[in-house]
């Protein structure tokens, strides 16, 4: 009884002081306001704006944005976690109430759920926020000038990263590693000195190379977008200088490669990733989590499909060159299977369709011991491309293009039970793995989970049976 008096009296205590100032005949409701961050790494930034928030009411609310709310918005690398930076604010003695940010929206919700007359936030977001005046008064403070977690993450260490190669996938590297903090690309690497150059020059880089020993002592890490068939050696040659690698798929055509590889950098101390974007989306290494966690029961077949039809004299259908679907295309239809199913398989069986000496299109079986997966990978023949897993409560389905993925269904004998999940997917989607790659050279700790070494290597297994024509059943 004594101890429920106690919290009766603490309870109005915490009501007169939070919500309303009491006097015996009037009641003088108190001025609240609010304001959001990332908090990330505390700075005199943050708490000038906090400070100057509060001075304009009497109680201050900070939402505080969750891990997964960063992640979808695009701002990656975030040094601290959630908790972290909920205890940065909280020392900060200037919050009233912190609340988690996690959804876009939610802040019309929590203005009117916690009647705030005030929403504060940074001169950097000047306008974005002015459809809350239906809500609340907006107030923009000046940033304070020459101090951001982006500098402090920076300043933390720089990795200093060199491209070889200068294609395609090369110039969306560019773009996308933007996204990244604590990387800066500093130069690009190409036997063609002419490609070296213009490629230095339109993405504004320090420096440019023919001469690959020069180039790699420049840098910390590389990124190989180089053919498939220079994969292998210009990592073994970048990891023996002592530099991390992110290697474009597939890292190599045959598992003794892909061991020998990992080896290395493992001897090294050394980050080597394999460059599949999906293995790194935020939705797709969801969807991973869920079908383990038993979502659809137990994994019984898995369908995967990608087709990119390509014409002309491009390297994806040149044999000297290692193209074809099944090299070009693989590692994304393979990526499911081996993380769900594993390596150790019983059979498998290919059906091509060859032009020109390469595959157009292959079809694959592939038996486990309680188990089944088909793929179909195309650069001459359009399919359609999803991913459906199949298992003994439900199914997953991942609308093309799954490979990017955005959005995927579980779905069940009742259709009622349907799950539908909705992500955002951030343009070329490369900076999920580039944020991954970085992480693990700054975390040499923690594990590459997302794309484990044992899942490249199987890749590289199943692909260097393809070549090997293993198993492979070819169309006239
Ligand atoms: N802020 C500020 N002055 C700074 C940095 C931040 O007034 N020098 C403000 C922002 O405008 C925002 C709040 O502090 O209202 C939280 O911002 P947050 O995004 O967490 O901080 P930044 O340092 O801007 O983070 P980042 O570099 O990751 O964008």
């Amino acid at each position: 009884m004594k101890k429920m008096i106690y919290l009766c009296a603490s309870w109005y205590y915490h009501i007169a002081t939070v919500a309303t100032f009491i006097t015996p005949s009037i009641q003088i409701r108190m001025k609240k306001i609010i304001t959001y961050g990332t908090f990330d790494l505390l700075h005199r930034g943050h708490e000038n704006l906090l400070m100057r928030a509060k001075a304009l009411g009497d109680y201050l609310v900070v939402g505080v944005t969750s891990e997964a709310y960063d992640g979808n918005r695009g701002k990656l690398n975030v040094a601290q976690s959630l908790v972290e930076r909920i205890e940065n604010v909280k020392r900060t003695n200037l919050a009233d109430e912190i609340i988690v940010e996690e959804y876009e929206g939610q802040k019309v919700n929590d203005i009117l759920k916690h009647g705030i007359d005030v929403f504060v936030i940074g001169s950097d977001w000047l306008g974005k926020f002015d459809y809350l005046k239906e809500y609340c008064e907006v107030v923009y403070l000046e940033r304070t000038a020459g101090v951001s977690s982006t500098q402090l993450r920076n300043e933390n260490q720089m990795v200093e990263i060199g491209v070889i190669g200068s294609g395609r996938i090369a110039h969306r590297f560019i773009t996308e590693a933007k996204y990244v903090s604590g990387l800066d690309v500093k130069g690009v690497y190409n036997p063609k000195i002419n490609s070296a150059q213009s490629f230095c020059e339109q993405h504004k880089l320090s420096f440019y190379s023919d001469d690959l020993d020069d180039f790699i002592q420049k840098v910390d890490a590389v990124y190989v977008a180089s053919p498939h068939l220079t994969h292998v050696s210009y990592i073994a040659h970048c990891l023996s200088k002592g530099k991390h690698v992110l290697c474009e798929k597939p890292m190599a055509l045959s598992a003794h490669d892909a061991t020998a590889m990992f080896d290395l950098a493992r001897s090294r101390s050394l980050v080597l990733i394999e460059a599949i974007k999906t293995a790194y989306c935020p939705a797709f290494v969801h969807l991973m989590a869920i079908i383990k966690s038993g979502a659809i029961g137990e994994v019984k077949d898995i369908e995967a499909s990608f087709s990119k039809l390509m014409h002309g004299n491009v390297r994806e259908l040149d044999v000297n060159q290692a193209g074809g679907s099944m090299t070009e295309l693989s590692s994304y239809v393979l990526l499911p299977i081996v993380k769900i199913l594993g390596a150790e398989f019983s059979s498998i069986q290919f059906f091509s369709h060859v032009e020109n000496s390469v595959d157009i299109f292959t079809k694959g079986l592939i038996a486990y011991k309680n188990a089944t997966a088909s793929f179909k990978v195309g650069l001459g023949v359009k399919t359609e491309g999803n991913l459906v897993i199949s298992g003994t409560k439900g199914y997953a389905y991942v609308p093309a293009p799954w490979w990017k993925t955005e959005y995927f269904e579980l779905r069940y004998e009742d259709l009622n039970h349907t799950m539908k999940y909705f992500y955002k997917f951030n343009e070329d989607g490369l900076r999920y793995e580039i944020n991954d790659f970085v992480y693990q050279i700054k975390n040499p700790l923690m594990q590459n989970y997302k794309l484990q070494n044992s899942e490249t290597i199987a890749i590289a297994s199943i692909i260097e049976k393809f070549r090997s024509n293993e198993h492979v059943h070819f169309f006239q």
